[in-house]
């Protein structure tokens, strides 16, 4: 294990949102680094579940991360590096007062109690933040977020880039639509992969927005966790994290009735999210592969197969 120099305590890495969905599968990529350092989760289980981390072996602060006292809990310790994955994730809350409050707040104090430290700090951003501008999506283009989500990823965003100005390491790892084990607890916020396996496995036909045709960057969670992982250990910046593919919705219902050996037709239903729904997502991850030496593992079959694989053993909701 290795010790912190003045208090002989190991040193740590710290999980925001650690029990919630990629939290949880970076926990676990973490403690299989068998690193020896010590993780420690923050996470008030506004969304998350304890069933993500049964296999958990460090410690949990159940606390928002704005109302924290960092400095109380982690002052005297050595930080390894910071994973702030904390966040609403319910993208249609529209309070937006509660929804730029508890994001951007929880981020500022992490960046405070971190000022002068030196370790790094990667937080989740989103693909939300390009808004509903079409097609490849770059790093460096102007934000546009359709709904309060998104701004507040934003808003991330231009905290990360002052931070970054004033010497910190902190890096923006702009997800975008991420699929893969322990997102059950999400509800109608889990991907549509998941969604679309548990009405197929319930013998309905799969229902998607009219008609089927927008366009999603689906990455694979572990492909997620790996660019996160390589984040904290490269230059600070903004990066994308997805497949660098768009593919339909109607090609994930392709792939699971091969999965599944069914035959469904979708069922086509109109979209209450007109105003800020994405047509087309899809991330240039040229600067990750540069810069993380990002490559994703996962094309949407292999990841909806791994993921159903997985499903069959695991799912019991
Ligand atoms: N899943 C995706 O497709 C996706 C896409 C883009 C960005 N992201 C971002 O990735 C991160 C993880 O998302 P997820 O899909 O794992 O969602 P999730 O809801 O499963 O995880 C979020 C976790 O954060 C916790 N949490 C929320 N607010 C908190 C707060 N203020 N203080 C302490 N804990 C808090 C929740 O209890 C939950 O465990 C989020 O920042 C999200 O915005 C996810």
């Amino acid at each position: 294990m290795h010790l912190c120099k003045c208090y002989d305590q190991p040193m740590q890495i710290i999980v925001t949102g650690g029990a919630g969905f990629i939290g949880s599968r970076l926990v676990a990529a973490l403690e299989a680094q068998d690193s020896g350092h010590r993780i420690v989760v923050v996470d008030d289980f506004s969304s998350g579940d304890f069933r993500n981390l049964r296999h958990f072996r460090g410690d949990i602060i159940s606390r928002p991360c704005e109302e924290l006292d960092w400095d109380q809990h982690f002052g005297r310790q050595e930080i390894v590096s910071i994973y702030h994955l904390a966040s609403i994730t319910d993208t249609t809350v529209s309070d937006q007062r509660q929804m730029v409050e508890r994001n951007v707040e929880s981020f500022r104090r992490i960046l405070r109690f971190s000022q002068s430290r030196g370790f790094p700090i990667v937080y989740a951003s989103s693909a939300a933040t390009y808004g509903q501008a079409d097609g490849l999506m770059k790093v460096d283009q102007e934000p546009a977020p359709a709904n309060v989500y998104g701004f507040s990823k934003m808003v991330l965003d231009n905290l990360g880039h002052e931070a970054r100005e004033l010497g910190m390491r902190v890096s923006g790892v702009r997800y975008f639509n991420v699929y893969g084990p322990h997102e059950a607890h999400k509800g109608r916020m889990a991907s549509m992969v998941y969604q679309l396996y548990r009405q197929m496995k319930a013998g309905q036909r799969p229902r998607v927005f009219r008609d089927g045709q927008h366009l999603r960057d689906f990455v694979y969670v572990d492909d997620v966790v790996d660019g996160t992982m390589r984040a904290a250990g490269a230059e600070a910046g903004v990066y994308n994290i997805g497949s660098g593919k768009a593919r339909s919705f109607n090609d994930i219902i392709t792939i699971l009735n091969e999965c599944l050996g069914t035959d469904h037709e979708p069922e086509y239903i109109d979209n209450p999210y007109e105003h800020f729904y994405q047509n087309h997502t899809e991330a240039d991850i040229s600067r990750s592969r540069k810069k993380l030496g990002y490559e994703p593992q996962f094309g949407l079959k292999k990841g909806i197969r791994a993921y159903v694989d997985w499903l069959e053993l695991h799912d019991a909701a």
